[in-house]
């Protein structure tokens, strides 16, 4: 957890005044890949790792923004945008802000300090969890109500439009949104989450960081959502309704899968078979059921690695290397992928084996060290009162 007071000393050290604290989580997916954008859904959680930015409004245009974790300084002005897509997390907070104001919320200027520990480039959404706390940080110090969805919203857009990448939207909504002891199922297409219970006492979620970098902006993430469009235009030809791969059945698409060229038909198979195990995921969750989720999770991945194409070496040894071990009920890779981490859910009274298990094996099998986190599921975006 981020130290609140020491924060608090380094703005006024800085700005010399009292600032207000917002914080943000970031996010582990239990299930549910690569459909947020074609109007499906997903299970993801917020973990307790969070972003913190202190915050006080200035009675100027000018927002500055201290990134405390790379000790580096920079300000921009709310009525002259900068450029775009400069490759720095200044983008993310420029954007949101920028994003806000366009869609109507007067925002004014600030000082801002920022600090998280969510790791850079592990697939724990640490972009949507500055993008949502900065947002919220700049609506409440201005005065401006903001709803949690539409904070989600200007996040997303902040990605589309200021950092180049075509994101769907569970990052954001989960980090505004998230529950302590809870999973969100999300209903990408009408952004409804119900919240499923989920019980950490007996099995642990567990996050294996592979310590590859991934980078969403690249271009393979929009090439597959490209693809998916491309699917539903074909599949028209038979079923005219259809807006996105959401309203394709499993049935259905066995029915018709033979109108798609490849890779696209296989692309198409992972979304429309992730919808449904992701649905019956959430089945398995509220009956605790953790087993068959482990089940669904392992399914999941293979669909992710065969079909959809977006592991890689290092996120299938992780994989392996859990499912081999006997206290591990499943294991996939999770968020973007290219990199980044995967999520294993693992019994609590196996852990240290696990630990050792996995960071041996996965150092002998790739040369890297992997770092394994154990998370909660945590509460999303607010104040920090007190
Ligand atoms: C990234 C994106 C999300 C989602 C996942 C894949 O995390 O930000 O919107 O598409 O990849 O499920």
């Amino acid at each position: 957890m981020i130290d609140r007071d020491a924060l608090r000393r380094t703005f006024r050290s800085l700005y010399a005044r009292a600032p207000r604290l917002f914080r943000a989580p970031g996010r582990v997916n239990l299930i549910g890949e690569h459909t947020d954008y074609n109007d499906g859904f997903v299970l993801p959680m917020a973990i307790d790792r969070e972003t913190v930015v202190a915050a006080a409004a200035r009675e100027d245009r000018t927002v500055r923004v201290r990134a405390i974790d790379f000790d580096e300084q920079a300000q921009f002005d709310l009525d002259r945008p900068g450029e775009r897509r400069r490759r720095r997390w200044l983008d993310y907070v420029e954007g949101v802000a920028n994003v806000l104001g366009t869609r109507g919320a007067r925002l004014r200027g600030a000082d801002l300090a920022v600090t998280s520990s969510v790791p850079v480039g592990a697939g724990l959404s640490s972009s949507a969890a500055l993008e949502v706390a900065a947002g919220l940080a700049l609506a409440t110090v201005s005065g401006a109500e903001v709803s949690r969805v539409a904070l989600a919203l200007a996040g997303q857009e902040a990605e589309h439009t200021w950092v180049g990448a075509n994101v769907g939207i569970m990052d954001q909504l989960v980090a505004a949104m998230g529950r302590s002891g809870h999973a969100l199922l999300i209903d990408c297409r009408s952004l409804e989450a119900s919240f499923v219970p989920l019980d950490t006492s007996e099995t642990a979620v567990v996050v294996c960081d592979t310590n590859v970098k991934h980078s969403l902006a690249s271009s393979a993430y929009n090439e597959r959502r490209a693809e998916c469009e491309r699917g539903v235009e074909l599949l028209r030809a038979e079923l005219p309704d259809i807006k996105a791969l959401r309203d394709v059945s499993v049935e259905e698409f066995e029915r018709y899968e033979n109108l798609l060229p490849e890779p696209v038909r296989r692309r198409c198979r992972h979304v429309v078979t992730e919808d449904a195990r992701t649905l019956a995921a959430a089945d398995a969750l509220r009956r605790n059921d953790l087993w068959e989720l482990g089940r669904l999770m392992d399914r999941s991945h293979k669909s992710l690695r065969d079909d959809y194409e977006v592991s890689c070496a290092e996120l299938d040894v992780m994989v392996e290397i859990a499912g081999n071990f006997g206290g591990a009920l499943g294991a996939r890779m999770t968020g973007g992928g290219f990199g980044g981490s995967t999520v294993n859910l693992v019994r609590r009274a196996a852990l240290d084996e696990f630990r050792e298990t996995v960071g041996r094996e996965y150092n002998r099998a790739t040369g890297r060290a992997a770092a394994i986190i154990v998370t909660e599921p945590g509460d999303g975006a607010s104040e920090v009162l007190g």
